[in-house]
C-alpha cells in the first residue's frame, strides 16, 4: 500500500488564475494534452464551434458571461507526479471564492496576456494570491500575437502586485515573431515549431548559443543582450523568495501552439511546493501521515443538472483517504460516511477510491457540512477557518411571488451556506427581507439567478443605502440601534454585524464612542492588502 508520505511527494496541486479571455482554459487543456490525459486533440476538451461549453464552464450564467464561476478539479499524471489543478473564478467580484480555493492550493500559475498585462478587473485577484503567501509562477501568454514590451510587463507585475517577476524563459523574436525561449538556467535556445492549432505537443529543438546566433542573427542576439540585462538587474530565480510569495519565475509561451506549455509545466513540477503539514488551531502541525485529516474550501449545490445535489470539496490534508470510512466532521462533532466520495474533474464525477495529501475530494450530498470545516480520522484536528471577506455592496432580497417563500427561504439559506453572497437578517424582517451582502455586485447577480432557476423562487433586489459593515457584540448593538444611520444585522453563524450608510459617519462613531465595539470584518492577513 502507498504511504501518505510517498504519495505526498509526489503531488502538486495548484491553482490558475488569469483574467477572462488571458487564456486559462487553453493553457489547462494544453496541461492536458502533456499530462496525456487527453486523447485525441486538444479541441476535442471544448467543441470549437462552441467553445463556451469547456470543460470548466457548467454554469448557464457563466456560459452567458463566459467567465468561470464555479471552480473545478482536474488531476492528471504528468512525469512522476499527481497534478491537481484548481480552476478559479477569474473575475474581481468572485475574489472570496479565489481566496477560498488558494487556501486548498500550494502555488498558483498566474496567467497573463501579452498584450494587455495586468488588468484593473483581476488585479484583486492576484492581490488576493499574494495575501495568502502562496509561491506563484507567472506565465505570459499569447506571444505569438503583438503584444507589451516583455521589460515592461516585468516592471508592471512587480508594480502592481509587488511581487518580483523573475524570468526563467526570456522570449526570441519580438511579440507576433516568436521563435523561442532562452531557458535562461542553460542558456540555450529551446526553438518551437508551431503544429495545426496546436492540436498536438510544439516540437522543440534544444539549439546552442553559437549555433543560435547563426540562425536567428540579431532576434538572438537581442533576446541574448536583455537576458544578460536581467541578471545584473537581480532578475535570476531565488527559490527562498519564491516560497514565500515574493518571487514570481516568470515563463513567456503561447498556449495556442503550445509554445513553452512543457517548460511551464515541468516547472510546475519542479519549483512548486509538494503539500506539507498544514497547521492547526492550536499552531500545531498536523504531520502528513498523521491520520486523515481535510479542510473543506467550497461547498456547491446543483452544480449540473443531472446531479441535483449538493457536493463539498475537500483538500486531503493528511494521511490516506479511502472510500467508506467513517470521519468526524469536527464542527458539530458528528459522524460522517463517505461513501459518496467522488472525484471531480470538470462536470464529470467518478467515484473516488483513495486519495492522498493534495487531492481534492468531492463529498455528495454533504449536507451539514460548511466551507472551513475540518473532517478527521482517529486524531482530533480543527484547521484555521478561511476567513470571510468585508463585504463592500449591501442589497435587500425579496420573494416577488408569495406563495414560493419557502423556496426562497431554502434557496437563500443554501446560498448563505455556499458563501455565494453573505446573508444578514434584520431582527425584526429576518427572512422576509434578508440582506445579501458580497465583495462584488456580480454574486448578486448569480444569487438572482441561482434562486429563480434552481430553488424556483423569483426574487427582486433593492437598494441600500449601507456602504461599510463591521463586527460589533451585542452590548454595543443595543446602543446601535438607537441610532440614525446604522443598522445591526446577524449573520448565521451568530456575528452581529453593523453596518453604517457613510464611513465618515462611522469614522466619527469610533473617535466620539470608542468603547463601541467595531472591528474590521477581516482577520489581519488579509486586512491590509484586500479588506
Ligand atoms: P480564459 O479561459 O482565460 O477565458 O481564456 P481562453 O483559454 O478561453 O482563451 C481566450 C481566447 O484567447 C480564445 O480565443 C483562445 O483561443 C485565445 N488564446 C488562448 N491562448 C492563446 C495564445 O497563446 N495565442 C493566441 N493568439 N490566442 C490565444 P477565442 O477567439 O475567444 O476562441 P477560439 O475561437 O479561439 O476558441
Amino acid at each position: 500500500m502507498s504511504s501518505p508520505l510517498a504519495e505526498a511527494k509526489r503531488r502538486r496541486t495548484f491553482a490558475i488564475i488569469s483574467h477572462p479571455d488571458a487564456g486559462k482554459t487553453t493553457l489547462t487543456e494544453k496541461f492536458l494534452l502533456y499530462g496525456g490525459a487527453l486523447t485525441g486533440t486538444a479541441g476535442a476538451v471544448k467543441a470549437r464551434g462552441d467553445r463556451r461549453s469547456a470543460t470548466s464552464d457548467w454554469m448557464e450564467m457563466e456560459q452567458q458571461r463566459g467567465i468561470s464561476i464555479t471552480s473545478t478539479v482536474l488531476q492528471f499524471p504528468y512525469r512522476d507526479c499527481v497534478v491537481n489543478l484548481l480552476d478559479t473564478p477569474g473575475h474581481r467580484d468572485f475574489s472570496e471564492d479565489t481566496y477560498r480555493v488558494l487556501a486548498a492550493a500550494d502555488a498558483a500559475v498566474m496567467v497573463l496576456d501579452a498584450a494587455k498585462g495586468i488588468e484593473p478587473q483581476t488585479l484583486k485577484l492576484f492581490e488576493v494570491a499574494k495575501a495568502r503567501q502562496i509561491p506563484i509562477l507567472t506565465f505570459i501568454n499569447k506571444w505569438d500575437r503583438p503584444g507589451l514590451d516583455a521589460l515592461a510587463l516585468l516592471d508592471e507585475i512587480d508594480a502592481k502586485i509587488g511581487v518580483t517577476a523573475a524570468p526563467v524563459t526570456w522570449p526570441v523574436g519580438i511579440a507576433g515573431d516568436f521563435r523561442g525561449v532562452i531557458d535562461r538556467r542553460s542558456g540555450e535556445f529551446i526553438r518551437f515549431t508551431r503544429t495545426a492549432r496546436g492540436a498536438t505537443e510544439a516540437p522543440e529543438e534544444v539549439v546552442d548559443p553559437q549555433r543560435a546566433l547563426a540562425e536567428e542573427g540579431a532576434a538572438w542576439t537581442t533576446a541574448h543582450e536583455e537576458s544578460e540585462l536581467l541578471e545584473t538587474m537581480g532578475l535570476d530565480f531565488d527559490e527562498e523568495l519564491f516560497l514565500a510569495g515574493e518571487l514570481s519565475p516568470t515563463f513567456f509561451g503561447s498556449a495556442l501552439t503550445n509554445f513553452g506549455v512543457r517548460l511551464l509545466l515541468d516547472s510546475v513540477i519542479d519549483l512548486a511546493p509538494p503539500p506539507t503539514p498544514r497547521i492547526d488551531v492550536a499552531e500545531q502541525p498536523r504531520a502528513l501521515d498523521a491520520p486523515f485529516s481535510g479542510l473543506v474550501f467550497k461547498v456547491q449545490a446543483n452544480m449540473d443538472k443531472s446531479h441535483r445535489d449538493r457536493i463539498a470539496f475537500l483538500r486531503v490534508c493528511s494521511g490516506r483517504f479511502e472510500r467508506g470510512m467513517v470521519v468526524t466532521h469536527d464542527s458539530t462533532g458528528k459522524p460522517f460516511a463517505t461513501k459518496y466520495a467522488h472525484t471531480v474533474n470538470g462536470s464529470e464525477r467518478e467515484t473516488l477510491d483513495e486519495a492522498f495529501p493534495g487531492d481534492v475530494i468531492g463529498l455528495v450530498n454533504a449536507n451539514d457540512v460548511r466551507v472551513g470545516d475540518t473532517l478527521w480520522l482517529d486524531e482530533k484536528v480543527s484547521f484555521p477557518r478561511i476567513p470571510s471577506f468585508a463585504p463592500e455592496h449591501f442589497t435587500v432580497a425579496r420573494v416577488r411571488d408569495t406563495s414560493k417563500f419557502k423556496q426562497f427561504r431554502k434557496g437563500i439559506n443554501q446560498l448563505d451556506e455556499e458563501g455565494v453572497v453573505q446573508v444578514l437578517r434584520d431582527p425584526d424582517f429576518g427572512d422576509q427581507a434578508p440582506v445579501l451582502a458580497a465583495v462584488g455586485p456580480m454574486q448578486f447577480e448569480v444569487a438572482l439567478h441561482r434562486l429563480e432557476n434552481e430553488f424556483g423562487a423569483p426574487v427582486e433586489l433593492s437598494p441600500t443605502s449601507y456602504t461599510v459593515a463591521r463586527r460589533t457584540d451585542a452590548s454595543s448593538a443595543a446602543e446601535l440601534r438607537s441610532m440614525r444611520g446604522v443598522d445591526v444585522l446577524g449573520r448565521s453563524d451568530g456575528t452581529l454585524i453593523a453596518v453604517f450608510e457613510s464611513s465618515y459617519w462611522l469614522d466619527r462613531l469610533m473617535a466620539d464612542k470608542p468603547e463601541l465595539v467595531l472591528e474590521p470584518l477581516v482577520a489581519g492577513e488579509l486586512a491590509s492588502s484586500v479588506g
